[in-house]
């Protein structure tokens, strides 16, 4: 059963984080399987004279959220509520929370927010709306407010803010990861370590279609200068960053880059009757004799590994090997799926090699070859042939294989 975490952050100014901790979630936006689970961060800032929310939760914890809300501040009082970003794991409790506050605070965010807020709930939640621009900064309270667009982090209406006085960054999506993780910020290695591959994991699959501007925007960010010198980062999903606060954003860069990890290679296959897992277990044991850690995941009569956690495992590798089939003439199906959201997703500079097999006719080479060919994957070569493998395919996998390096 999902839960939800209130934890006061700081003193001066008065900051908390309400944190819903969502296990009840299968499918992160019905299509991304994660079985760890996510958190919607919301956070409260009561200052002298203002109370401000930034963002709030999915709509399924709306009375969940207004219950702790109500605890810390009767809503009637807050003054000033930021949407970063409209998406509703962020959004969904704003009317809720509108509503008990008597539409009193005035609702700030991007104009392209303002449009899809009114979209998504009416006309209602955007009565009190003001409009803020790229670098606009407004006194609230006794503190500065700077609103910085970060567009495509992850939707063109997205924006974070930068409290001048405390260096503080809101930065909703940016900086976010799935899991729910044990502590709320990085004070332990150990939760941060197990923390970061579902920082990747999320990145790939939520921003990864637009992961060109994860660089644009983190190198805006860098040349205003307040990633350096950034007390505390506070995202919508997962850790807050307040003992090393830029090491999330070098950890966005590097998979915004695609920087592989040392002899990583991600294979990839599936495998109807045993002859195209025979082919990869030649390149497995190649790839082994050289030193390399394979990361493997098979697509068999008893194994389905979800995309979500491929597409993971791309930014990091240096090289991919995809085994397919050839199906009715196609791509095996469970491939040309993968391949389909690596393409879209995870779509890197990095060397690929194809091995497939078939029965009566071989397709499934070729069409990979064509996709690869549009991507910017360097297509390395392609083996493929009938049936089982025969000692020639063995040598030509092999060499290959040691070829890609
Ligand atoms: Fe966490 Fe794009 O919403």
């Amino acid at each position: 059963m999902a839960g939800i975490l209130v934890k006061k952050i700081l003193n001066e100014p008065e900051l908390y984080l309400i944190r819903i901790n969502d296990d009840e979630i299968k499918y992160f936006e019905a299509t991304w399987y994660i079985p760890e689970g996510i958190t919607y961060n919301s956070y409260l800032m009561k200052l002298k004279d203002a109370v401000v929310l930034f963002d709030t939760v999915k709509k399924d914890y709306a009375d969940m959220f207004l219950e702790e809300l109500t605890k810390l501040v009767d809503p009637r009082e807050i003054t000033h509520i930021i949407v970063h970003h409209t998406e509703p794991d962020h959004s969904g409790a704003l009317p809720k929370v509108l509503e008990a506050n008597g539409y009193r605070a005035r609702v700030i965010g991007t104009a392209f927010a303002r449009n899809l807020l009114e979209g998504f709930y009416g006309k209602e939640v955007v009565k009190n709306f003001q409009v803020v621009k790229d670098g606009e900064e407004l006194k609230i309270g006794n503190r500065t407010f700077r609103f910085i667009t970060v567009p495509w982090l992850h939707w063109p209406d997205t924006m974070i803010t930068y409290v001048v006085e405390d260096k503080l960054i809101f930065s909703c999506d940016a900086g976010g990861g799935y899991s729910i993780p044990e502590e709320i910020d990085d004070s332990s290695e150990e939760v941060v370590k197990e923390y970061l591959p579902y920082v990747t994991k999320y990145v790939v699959t939520v921003i990864g279609h637009y992961h060109k501007y994860i660089v644009q925007n983190i190198e805006k960010l860098k040349k205003l200068g307040i990633i350096d010198n950034a007390k505390m980062i506070l995202p919508g999903h997962g850790l807050i960053w307040r003992k090393n606060p830029s090491r999330i954003f070098e950890h966005y860069e590097r998979i915004g880059a695609g920087i592989p990890e040392k002899d990583k290679v991600l294979v990839i296959y599936d495998s109807m009757y045993g002859f195209v897992e025979e082919r990869m277990k030649i390149v497995i044991d190649e790839l082994k004799k050289l030193g390399k850690k394979p990361i493997v995941y098979r697509f068999t009569d008893r194994e389905s590994p979800a995309v979500a956690d491929i597409l993971g495992e791309v930014p990091t590798a240096e090289a991919i090997v995809i085994g397919a089939s050839t199906f009715e003439a196609d791509i095996h199906p469970r491939i040309r799926y993968a391949l389909f959201e690596i393409l879209d997703k995870a779509n890197y500079e990095k060397p690929v090699l194809i091995v497939g097999a078939f029965g009566w006719g071989g397709v499934a080479g070729r069409k990979i070859e064509t996709l690869i060919a549009r991507s910017k994957f360097d297509h390395m070569a392609t083996i493929e042939s009938r049936g089982r493998p025969t000692k020639e395919d063995e040598e030509k996998i092999r060499e290959t294989v040691r070829a890609l390096f």
